[in-house]
């Protein structure tokens, strides 16, 4: 019996070597991560990951982004749409105490990997933590 539990479960897990978010509506380039036992991903998505690391969105929001002094992301990101989060990370939300980043290069070029990322650790896909490449060795 015991064993039989697992089944299921081990049949799901070698059925999904890869995970893909879902496009999101509107014009904007749809959302995509792969990420390979939880803890390597695509490039586009490492380069989010280490803008999050970069610019220290730890610092609020928690090194597994459930949450400090800022909301949870993990959160968050089951609702939070691409435009919303280009709206709330290009602007701030200066007043409730969210950083305007919108002068972060990293940030420019780097906000829809981190918006990848961020939804990676939303769907339970991506592990907290260091992540590398799918192709590192
Ligand atoms: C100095 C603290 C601080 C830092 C650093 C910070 N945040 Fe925030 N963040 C907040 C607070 C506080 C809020 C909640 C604002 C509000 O009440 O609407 C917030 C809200 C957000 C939201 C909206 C969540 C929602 O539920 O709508 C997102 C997305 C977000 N932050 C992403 C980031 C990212 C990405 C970084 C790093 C680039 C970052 N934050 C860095 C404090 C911070």
């Amino acid at each position: 019996m015991k064993g039989r539990s697992l089944l299921p479960l081990a049949i799901a897990l070698c059925a999904l070597p890869a995970a893909y978010a879902q496009t999101s509506a509107g014009q904007m380039k749809p959302v995509a991560y792969q990420v390979v036992d939880g803890n390597k991903v695509d490039n586009n998505t490492l380069q989010g990951w280490r803008t999050w690391r970069a610019l220290a969105c730890e610092r609020c929001h928690g090194a597994k982004q459930e949450g400090l002094v800022g909301p949870s992301l993990v959160d968050a990101f089951k609702t939070l749409d691409k435009n919303e989060f280009h709206r709330t990370v290009f602007g701030g939300r200066v007043d409730k105490g969210m950083p305007d980043f919108s002068s972060s290069t990293m940030m420019q070029k780097n906000w829809e990997n981190l918006y990848a990322y961020l939804k990676g650790r939303s769907d339970g896909k991506i592990n907290p933590g260091d992540l590398q490449a799918i192709d590192a060795k």
